[in-house]
């Protein structure tokens, strides 16, 4: 088999599928946001953190450097098209969460309330930001985890059951509901 040399810009396609998120956020007014990411990773286990790059101008980046808070919302299979909807250009201050008809449930540590229909919700404090190309790299410590009670199995997810979404590109998703076991 041949390879081919593949536009620079698309490289990104090739780390796919990649688990996709809902960050909510708020802004100083306490006007709520939400919106998918893609570009997220845990980087650390202690202290917990995680780091997702967002795009400047975007009304998430804002409001993380203007309150330092998110919740990362792990939705279903159930809610793509809600998290679709939420990705949409609204304009400043609308709340993509009522947009998408989704329902937001108060946190503790943190402002920005979580989703109530997703799998699990980590509320996090923003650490640094790192400024990387066109997107910025935002690294927040995790402050409390709630995860449905049903969504785990042997400690690990239930993805049979929760089918987590993962970004392929544009509007094209993989669902995670296949887990394969490698022989002991
Ligand atoms: C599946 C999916 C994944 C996305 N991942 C990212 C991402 O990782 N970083 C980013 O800046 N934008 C990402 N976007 C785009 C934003 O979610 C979108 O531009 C949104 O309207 C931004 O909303 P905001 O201005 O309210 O923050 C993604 C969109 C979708 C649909």
């Amino acid at each position: 088999m041949e390879f081919i040399d593949l536009d620079l810009k698309s490289y990104y396609r090739l780390i796919a599928p990649r688990p996709t998120i809902i960050v909510t956020t708020i802004s100083p007014n306490g006007e709520v946001n939400a919106a998918p990411f893609s570009f997220t990773m845990p980087v650390s286990v202690s202290p917990p953190l995680i780091a997702v790059a967002s795009v400047p101008s975007h009304h998430t980046y804002q409001n993380l450097e203007q309150t330092h808070e998110m919740v990362v919302n792990i939705p279903s299979e159930d809610i793509l098209p809600e998290l679709w909807t939420t990705g949409e250009k609204f304009p400043k201050g609308v709340n993509e969460i009522d947009k998408a008809g989704l329902t937001q449930m108060p946190s503790v540590e943190v402002s920005p309330p979580w989703i109530k229909e997703s799998i699990a919700h980590m509320e996090c404090r923003v650490e640094k930001i790192l400024e990387c190309g066109d997107h910025n790299l935002v690294v927040a410590e995790v402050l409390k985890v709630g995860v449905r009670e049903d969504a785990l199995k042997e400690g690990l997810l239930d993805v049979e059951l929760t089918k987590p979404i993962l970004h392929l590109g544009g509007k094209d998703f993989v669902v995670g509901d296949h887990r394969r076991k490698l022989d002991e």
